[in-house]
This record gives C-alpha cells, structure tokens and sequence, in this order.
C-alpha cells in the first residue's frame, strides 16, 4: 500500500487533562493538536470534574484545528479513533461520545483504544525507526507503570507493573511535598540537572518479579524532609536542586533495574520507553548509556508522544482499523481496562 492509499483516521484523546486531537494517513502525522488544562495546576492535581467541562468546551475546536493543519476535510476521513480508557470517567465519556457521533455521522468506524497501548504504539509514527518484534516496553505515565512485552501490534503482555503508585505519580507527589507546581515531573526533572544525585541517599525496594512499589519512596521523603526542615526552615529552599536529583535518580534506579534484568531472562533486547515519563531527560540518557552497556537498540520516543496525545490514539486506530477491527456505538468508557489486549473494537463482522 503506498501512503496515498494508506486510510485517513482521526484520534481523539481525552483521558485526563489534556485535549487532543490527530490526523494521521499511515504513519505519518499530519497533525496533533494538544490543548492542556492549565487550570488544575492552581490546586496541585487534576479535577475530574474540572476536567470533564473543560474537555466539553475544547473538544470540538481542538479536532477541527486539527482538521484545518492536517488540510482534510471530515467527509475524506476513513475512521476515528478514540480512547476508552483507563482515564477518568467524565473525561473520557465527553472525548467517546463526540468521537462515536462524528464517525456516525460520516458513516465510518469509531475505533476504541486502549490509552496504554497507545503509548507504546506512538513507536510506529513517523520519525521512526520502528522497533522491531518482539520488544520490551517500559510503560511509565502518571496513572501507570509496566513492563510490557510487545509481539505484535495486537498481541502485548504484561509483565510487570507497580503495585501502589505509578512512576509519575511518584514524581508528582515529591514534587508536591518540595511545593513545585503540578504536574511536578518535568520540573523535578529541570531541577535535577542542577543537583547531585548522590546528596542524600533513599533507599531502592525491590518487589517479586518486574513489579514496582513506589509509594514507600514517597514517605521516606515526607519523614526526611520533615525532619530536615525542623532542624533547619531554609533546608528545602537551599537543596531543592540536591533533594529532586536524588529522588529522581532513586526513581531511575528502581525502574531500570527489572528493566535490565527482564533484557537477559527473555534475550530481548529491542528496548523501548513511552508514556508521559519517558519525557525525563534522566532516564533518556540511561536509555542511551545501556545501549552502550548492554548492546541494547532502543527506541525513545520524541517529545510530543511521550505525553498525553491524540497522534498515538490514531496510530492505534490505523492499526485496527488494517485488522478490520471496529467498535460499537455502545462502548462505555472505562475508567479501568484491565488488559491491553482488551481491545474492545472486534473484527468486522
Ligand atoms: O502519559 P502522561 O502524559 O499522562 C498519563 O497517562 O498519566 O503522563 C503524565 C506524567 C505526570 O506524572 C508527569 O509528571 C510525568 O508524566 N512527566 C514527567 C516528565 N514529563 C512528564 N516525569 C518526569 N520527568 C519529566 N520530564
Ligand atoms: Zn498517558
């Protein structure tokens, strides 16, 4: 199939707090369009409620800018994609159910998606190299974190994820406990290039298997800042640089080590990153020393697809929608999908 041949599909993202929509025919993005909430960052955390209104009021010109940049009409669109979860309920129902009515009104198929495998499968955009089959995936987001082994675009499996809190989550809550701005991630991660990693040293546990605790993480640096601070007030203003490139290096610690281990006990070495985490400058670079370490060829994904964005919702829908693979008009959107090949969009029929 040459690209011009290559289906025309909308994506639709709306799980969280970011608005987004893409046009994608084959693999090339043609646009993603990404409006983010900056609303909650006045209270620390999203707001589903909050959320839900403000994707009302978005959606609609969001997907059309995203039609003016990408130069397409509706009426030449040969699917659309959109997310049923995981996500927050009334956020999810606002992007499905706009998704869902567009697509039957222009007569074509609506494609669920499954917000995590998005993530892993924004590697088959456009700039490329694709990775190849099978590949380890380290899926790390604000609501998530896995380790997924992909054979295929259809076929994925779990194999390890955390048991409380997700990495971002990690990083999100420590940023609140130094009083950073929400989301934290990124600016611990601004703030870390500034400090030493080795200033102050927080334990690393490790669980059975690949899974992941990092809940413990962040009450070991409530008590130690806490007791810091009642020593000395200006303790956290002084070291902030010093405290987040410590955490952050215990939180890259404690994802690279089932990671590497996972590499050896399967002989996989295509090694992939994706989800809004993988955005970390810090891990990026431990992405790329292992790749010299352990002869790892890995995928980082470039900067629009590490966060939340419609382009890896329509890569998803390209993907099914080549399977034949559709979804009802009475798809409910779950806040909790429970496999990532629950796909919820069947075969035609
Ligand atoms: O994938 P994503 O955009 O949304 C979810 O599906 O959750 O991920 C958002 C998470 C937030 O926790 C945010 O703090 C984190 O990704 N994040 C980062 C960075 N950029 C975003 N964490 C560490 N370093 C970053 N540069
Ligand atoms: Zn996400």
């Amino acid at each position: 199939m040459n690209r011009r041949e290559e289906p025309l599909v909308l994506g639709i993202e709306s799980s969280c707090d970011d608005t987004s929509a893409a046009v994608i025919r084959g693999n090339v993005v043609l646009s993603n369009v990404v409006a983010n909430q900056a609303l909650h960052a006045e209270v620390g955390g999203v707001v589903p409620e909050w959320a839900s209104r403000a994707h009302l009021s978005k959606i609609h010109p969001v997907v059309q800018a995203a039609l003016v940049k990408a130069e397409v009409q509706a009426s030449e669109l040969d699917a659309v994609a959109y997310t049923l979860g995981p996500g927050l309920q009334g956020s999810l129902h606002v992007g499905s159910s706009y998704a869902k009515s567009l697509a039957w009104g222009l007569g074509i198929p609506s494609i669920p998606v499954h917000h995590m495998r998005a993530h892993i499968l924004a590697h088959v955009l456009e700039p490329g190299p694709i990775p190849s089959y099978p590949f380890l995936c380290l899926t790390v987001s604000g609501g998530h974190t896995q380790l997924v082994r992909v054979d295929d675009p259809q076929s994925m499996k779990v194999l390890g994820q955390t048991l409380d809190d997700a990495a971002g989550e990690a990083f999100d809550k420590v940023a609140k406990l130094i009083g950073l701005p929400y989301p934290g991630g990124p600016v611990v991660d601004k703030l870390a290039a500034q400090g030493q990693s080795d200033a102050f040293a927080f334990s690393r546990p490790k669980m059975d298997g690949y899974n992941w605790s990092f809940s413990g993480l962040k009450t070991q640096v409530l008590h130690f800042l806490q007791k810091e601070q009642a020593a000395d007030s200006s303790f956290v203003s002084r070291r902030k640089e010093d405290i987040c490139a410590s955490v952050q290096a215990a939180i890259l610690d404690m994802l690279m080590e089932p990671l590497i281990r996972a590499t050896r006990e399967t002989g996989i070495y295509e090694v992939a990153i994706a989800g809004g985490v993988s955005a970390n400058s810090g891990l990026r670079a431990r992405l790329k020393e292992a790749q010299e370490e352990h002869g790892w060829v890995v995928h980082i994904p470039p900067m629009a697809y590490c966060t939340d964005n419609a382009a890896m919702i329509a890569a998803v829908g390209w993907l099914d929608h080549l399977e034949g693979r559709q979804g009802s008009l009475d798809a409910a959107p779950s806040p909790r999908l429970p496999e990532l090949t629950t796909l919820a969009g069947e075969p035609a029929t």
